[in-house]
């Protein structure tokens, strides 16, 4: 994986917002079902140390090894959990990678082997990016790049729009002279610009293939065609990005400042 080093410290640094997220619904005897683990084994030593059971499930066999390793039941498909009932269904980080390499029938099945799999009072805990509403997705606003950065923002710019994640940008007409330049987008395609920067030139290749901004209307359909209800919708901006921002933006308009980096939705059956 390019840039391993980075991505890897990047999920264990968020271990307690994680644990934070299922804790409420965490005690002995609950069953967990981590959808898109990881290898972070963080979250599956907190659910078996309330005494809950803990499965992983990722598509990637080398996570599946690694937690196998660690003693904890791992498998790299839904299928082989199939008939079996979960109190909690943990989505950290992976919705927004469901909406980015699955086909829209693919994410509908998977959303549909959740409501099969969860148990009559369980919930579905989601962790991920914002999920930005219908009205704010479209709105036009900027976002200043420091001089220094525009070769950098350039190049994410680039692959953002050759792997469709983004739109198009518009680049103030000093752009390609000496000075700050000024980018001109709708919200979430500047949001995008915005948290893919921030990894750093090194995680281009990876990073760059994912969209981030989750939209309302998107989540909401699966939700609903499978019979579920929020119960909680919390989100809050992680300050740790700001000193990434400082060196690479001069500019952030309200909208995008404000926009939050995280969200966390509980769903249960309606
Ligand atoms: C960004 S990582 C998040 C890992 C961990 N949940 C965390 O919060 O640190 C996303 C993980 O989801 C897995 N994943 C993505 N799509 C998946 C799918 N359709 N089925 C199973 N696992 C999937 C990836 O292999 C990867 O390990």
């Amino acid at each position: 994986m390019p840039n391993q080093t980075t991505y890897y410290s990047r999920m264990a640094k968020s271990a307690p917002d994680k644990i934070a997220a299922i804790s409420a619904y965490t005690k002995a005897g609950t069953r967990v079902l981590d959808f898109g683990s990881g290898l972070n084994l963080d979250v599956a030593k907190f659910v078996s140390g309330r005494g809950g059971a803990y499965t992983s499930v990722d598509n990637e066999r080398s996570v599946v090894d690694a937690m196998l390793d660690a003693g904890f039941e791992s498998h790299t498909d839904l299928r082989y959990i199939a008939g079996r009932e979960f109190d909690v269904i943990f989505l950290s980080s992976v919705l927004h990678e469901l909406f980015s390499y699955c086909s829209p029938l693919v994410a509908a099945h998977t959303f549909a082997d959740f409501a099969k799999l969860l148990a009559p009072d369980g919930v579905i805990v989601i962790r991920d990016w914002y999920v930005h509403p219908a009205d704010q997705w479209e709105l036009q606003t900027q976002l200043a790049v420091n001089e220094a950065a525009k070769g950098e923002v350039d190049q994410w710019l680039a692959a953002l729009q050759h792997n469709g994640v983004i739109g198009s940008v518009a680049k103030s007409s000093n752009w390609d002279r000496y000075g700050d330049g000024v980018l001109t987008g709708c919200v979430a395609d500047l949001y995008e610009v915005l948290y893919h920067c921030v990894w750093g030139i090194k995680s281009l290749e990876r990073e760059s293939a994912e969209r981030y901004a989750i939209r309302e209307l998107d989540l909401d359909r699966l939700v609903d065609n499978n019979g579920l209800r929020v119960v909680l919708s919390e989100c809050h901006h992680d300050d740790s990005y700001d000193r990434y921002f400082g060196r690479l933006f001069s500019y952030l308009s309200f909208e995008l400042r404000d926009a939050p980096s995280k969200h966390v939705l509980v769903f249960k059956k309606a």
